[in-house]
Formats: C-alpha cells, structure tokens, sequence
C-alpha cells in the first residue's frame, strides 16, 4: 500500500494543499466540487498527456453534475506562448466561463505555466489546480504560483505570480514519462539537496537508481520532501524578494547554455546540470572550501544519465552575454546562487567574466 502524503503551503489565505499518492483523480474531483461547486470546469492540457489522463479525470467526474471542457495544446516549449493564451482564451470563452469556473491545469511545466497564467488573466482570475505530470513539474514547476509564457526575448518574461488552490500528484502518471525526462527532473531534485537538505543529497546518493527504476514509495517521499523544501521557501518569500532565488542554483549557467542551443539539444533539467557543476566550480575559484562537492555532484549527475560538461561547440563569450538577460542579473552585475558547503548557498554578486571562463574550461 502506498502512502498519500500531504504538505501545506503556507501563505495565509492563499495557502494551498500538495497532495502525493497514486492516481487522485477521485480525491482531485472531490476537492474541486466541494470548494467550488462548479457546473463546468476547463481542463487546460497537451497533446502528448491529453490522450494518456484526460479520460481518467472525466471518469473521476462522472455522474457529479460538472461538466469538463477540455483545452489540448501543442506539447513543447516553443507553444508556451501568447499564441496559445490566446487560443485558449478563444476557446474557453466560446464556451463560457464565470468567476468561479476552475482551470484545472494538467500535465508538465509547459501546460502548467500556460494554464496557470490562463487561470490568473481569465476574468482577472478564476480558480486553478496543478495537476503534474511530470517529475520536474511534481517537484518545481507546479507550486509556488509562478505562470507564464515565453516571448522571443526570453523565457517566462510574461507572468504573473498566482497560487493554485490545491497540487494534486499522482505518482504513477511518471511510469509514461520518458526516462530522458524523468532524469532531467532528477536534476531539480538533487539541486533540493545541495541548497537545503544535505541528507536529502545523502539519500540520492545511496539510491537514486531507484527513483530512475520507478519505485513508487521512494518517489512519493522523495516528491513529498521538495515540495516541503519549495513550500517553506515559498512561504518565506513569495515573490522572490531574496530567499526564493536559491531555487536558481545552476539556472543562471543552465538557462543560458538552453539558449546557445536554441532549446534543442538539453531539456532544462541537463542545462541545469551542467550549470550546477560550472557554478560549483565558480564557488571553488572564489576561495569556497567545498571538500568533494564537485566530485559527489558530477557522480550523482552521471548515475542519473544526465550531461557534467560545458558543450563543447558553444563559446562562453556567448555564455556570458546570454547570462546578461538573466533576472537575476542587476544593472550589468552578474548575480549566481553559489554554495558554501553542502546544503548552503547564497546568491554572490560581482561574478567576473575570468571566472566564469576559467571555471567553465576547468570543466571541460
Ligand atoms: P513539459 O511540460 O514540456 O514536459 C516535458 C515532456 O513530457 C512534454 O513532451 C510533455 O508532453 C511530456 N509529458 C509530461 N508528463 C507526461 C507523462 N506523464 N507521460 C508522458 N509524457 C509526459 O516540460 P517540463 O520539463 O515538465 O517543465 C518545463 C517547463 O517548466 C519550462 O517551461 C519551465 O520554464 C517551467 N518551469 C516553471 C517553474 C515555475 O516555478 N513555474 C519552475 C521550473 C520550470
Ligand atoms: N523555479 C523557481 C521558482 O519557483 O522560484
């Protein structure tokens, strides 16, 4: 039997409920109705998870009087954008909608950012549920309130912050995920590890091949403790005023590596891992003691089958251009979340151009 764990993000009266277990259709169903009591709710998806869960959703409203709309975008990150919003306000719209219809968005971070930016502008906002299909999404991408689409300036540079009303993960949606993407989820996990939770990175470290295997309890607890870490950062600092930019660690390396090769070649979890290693690497550069930190991350990386190195073929000039559109990157500064030892970062200004470059052939 395996658990149904519960953690409570904390944001007075817009706190919410993550829920973990398997298949919670019915549980999903039975908190949107008896909160809010709808006759229609939109389903807000992609055409890769459409066809796998739309039918499991539908049975779990059956016979409850709530009529579901489904909503499929093109699967990928080049549909995140207003192109789709609009669409999928087109089509809502036709259909019609009030205040209190929910979206319930479903499926990876790509339907989820959309659909969760969908819920926050629909009307000025209806309410919304996160339903993760994905292990990134599960862990990062579906709490915390952050939607959004991508423009050709950059990713998620339209949003708005905008808390669901409830997470609901069913953990066995994972077993139809590429293992290609269940590992670059990995990568998110273990950066959990290496910014909060030394005994989380401990424990990957002892076993992650059983997360990689689909071992459902091992999944469930190990969802369960980044969503705690998340939900407590969160609550700290909802709207990134300092605390929240931790979850960056890696990202200002991995964003831009994504962007020098046009989004083709590394999911995002491979351009953060890679960025995890440069950035550790940058920390040592800047006198930090780090022991084998290096060492036991680029290990964990490649048991998870995901990339340690710099592309070969990208220059870091180019990098280091890429990382001025950073957001966390102030007036020209380069800004980068670098750790301190094992389950501590901080966010370090003044990052120079020799540095980077140098850590970034140091890893070569
Ligand atoms: P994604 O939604 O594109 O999903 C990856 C692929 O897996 C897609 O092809 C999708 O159709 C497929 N898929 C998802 N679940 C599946 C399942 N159960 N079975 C079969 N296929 C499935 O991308 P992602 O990796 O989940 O998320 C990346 C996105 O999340 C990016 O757009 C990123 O900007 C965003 N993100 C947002 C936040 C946030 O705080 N809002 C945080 C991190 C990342
Ligand atoms: N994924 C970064 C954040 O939610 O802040």
């Amino acid at each position: 039997m395996t658990s149904h764990e519960k953690v409570r993000v904390d944001l007075g009266d817009r706190s919410y409920d993550i829920e973990i277990g398997v298949a919670l259709w019915n549980r999903l169903a039975e908190v949107l109705i008896g909160r809010f009591h709808p006759k229609r709710a939109i389903v807000v998806t992609d055409s890769n998870v459409g066809p796998l869960y739309e039918k499991s959703l539908q049975d779990a409203f059956q016979g409850s009087g709530v009529e579901l709309s489904f909503h499929r975008m093109e699967a990928g990150e080049e549909h995140k954008n207003l192109e789709t919003v609009h669409q999928l306000y087109d089509e809502i719209l036709s259909r019609g909608c009030d205040r209190k219809t929910p979206v319930i968005a479903m499926g990876g971070g790509v339907p989820g950012d959309t659909g969760g930016f969908v819920a926050a502008t629909l009307l000025r906002g209806v309410p919304y549920i996160q339903v993760p299909t994905s292990l990134l999404a599960m862990v990062d991408s579906s709490v915390g309130g952050k939607t959004g689409v991508d423009t050709p300036h950059g990713k998620n540079l339209i949003g708005a912050f905008y808390q669901p009303a409830l997470v609901a993960v069913s953990i066995d949606t994972l077993e139809t995920l590429p293992k290609r993407e269940v590992c670059a989820g990995l990568a998110e996990v273990i950066k959990y590890g290496v910014i909060w939770d030394a005994a989380l990175f401990a424990e990957l470290e002892s076993g992650i091949e059983r997360l990689i295997a689909g071992d459902r309890d091992s999944l469930i607890q190990t969802v369960k403790r980044c969503c705690e870490i998340k939900a407590e950062v969160v609550s700290k600092d909802e709207f990134e005023g300092g605390l929240r930019a931790i979850l960056n660690y890696g990202h200002t390396v991995g964003h831009a590596i994504e962007a020098a090769t046009e989004y083709g070649e590394y999911l995002h979890g491979e351009g953060i891992s890679v960025g995890m290693v440069v950035e550790t690497e940058i920390a040592s550069l800047l006198g930090r003691d780090l022991g084998d930190l290096k060492d036991r991350l680029i290990n964990l990386f490649r048991r998870a089958n995901l990339p340690v190195a710099p592309p070969e073929k990208v220059d870091p000039h180019r990098i280091w251009e890429l990382m001025h559109s950073d957001k966390k990157t102030l007036g020209g500064d380069i800004r980068m979340v670098l750790p301190s030892k094992l389950g501590k970062v901080d966010l370090v200004p003044g990052i120079t151009r020799e540095v980077f470059e140098k850590a970034w052939r140091n890893c070569g």
